[in-house]
């Protein structure tokens, strides 16, 4: 077991105090996770000795670049893509937006598009404004309120050869859900629809790999991890070689992500393989977490195998 107080005292929203003087516990998953000291400091020293655009040639701009280079280099090592295949941007639901635009220039009213139910709205209403502009076909799947999860064969009758694009999420936010991704992306590879992952609420509970999976797109939000509120998306190098964006981010001015330490906090959930469960004990030490005030475990029998923990 780690040293608990070692790693609270490391975040200062942790020494709030409940109005009950009980010590704050955060589980609102959802809600975005507490910055840590280190990325706090990290962010700091950037913006007051290193602040410039990246690019330049001057020292405080080199600094930037490199900097710039280290977030990504961490974000490829997170997702295990190649460091050209990390597009850094705003928060993710902007990133979604930008990349429905961008890889939907030259769709017509003949494609189709594919959202799902148990999408967060961030990577739903992108695709669905993109295919009403075009008048394209959209198709939303369901999952079954049972066990909480889609039935695959659904997939395979909504995606066709006319299909452009199958948006769905790595985890949901609101019951835990983890999507066959892996599946999804064969059955949408096999009828030549490109895949974009929503991994926003899974990139803190779970290891990604967007090699094994496959997909084309994946986006994660770095303030659910430790971070600021920036995102990371993985962009298949293919894809990007023919892709032609409305907006370019040449100058990205990126103080927010290019703080001297914060790769470090992604190398080390990397290394440690946190899961959400190992990360939520580490931190607040609840042994027997039913036993806490006004926290009630909702547990469905058959969701048992198949969540990432939210709150
Ligand atoms: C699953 C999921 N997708 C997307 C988002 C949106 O992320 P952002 O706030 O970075 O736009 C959230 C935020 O809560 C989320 O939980």
């Amino acid at each position: 077991m780690k040293d608990v107080g070692k790693i609270r005292s490391s975040f200062p929203a942790l020494k709030r105090k409940a109005l009950n003087g009980k010590p704050v516990i955060y589980f609102d998953g959802p809600g975005a996770s507490q910055m840590p000291n280190r990325v706090n400091r990290a962010y700091n020293d950037h913006v007051l000795y290193d602040k410039a655009n990246a690019g330049g040639y001057f020292e405080t701009s080199v600094n930037t670049t490199e900097e710039v280079g280290r977030a990504r280099l961490a974000l490829s090592m997170f997702m295990n893509c190649d460091e050209d295949e990390v597009v850094l941007g705003a928060n993710a639901t902007t990133s979604i937006f930008q990349f429905s635009r961008a890889l939907s220039r030259n769709w017509t009213s003949e494609d189709e598009v594919v959202v799902t139910k148990l999408d967060h709205f961030a990577n739903v209403s992108p695709w669905v404004e993109v295919a009403h502009d075009k008048n394209c076909k959209v198709t939303s799947i369901r999952f079954d309120l049972d066990t909480g999860k889609y039935n695959l064969e659904d997939f395979e009758k909504a995606i066709t050869t006319k299909t452009k694009i199958v948006a769905v999420n790595y985890a949901c936010n609101a019951i835990g859900t983890i999507s066959p991704i892996k599946e999804i992306t064969k059955i949408a590879h096999a009828k030549g629809a490109m895949v974009f992952v929503d991994a926003v609420h899974y990139a803190p509970h779970r290891l990604i790999d967007v090699k094994d999976l496959d997909c084309d797109f994946l986006v994660t939000s770095i303030y659910k991890y430790f971070g600021p509120h920036v995102s990371a998306v993985f962009a298949k190098k293919q894809h990007l070689q023919n892709f032609s964006p409305y907006k370019w981010n040449l100058h990205l001015i990126l103080y927010q992500i290019v703080g001297k330490r914060v790769h470090l906090i992604f190398l080390q959930l990397q290394r440690f393989r946190v899961q959400s469960n190992t990360l939520l004990l580490c931190l607040i030490k609840v042994e027997q977490p039913e036993k806490i005030w006004k926290l009630h475990i909702i547990k469905s029998q058959n969701m048992k195998t198949n969540s990432a923990n939210t709150f």
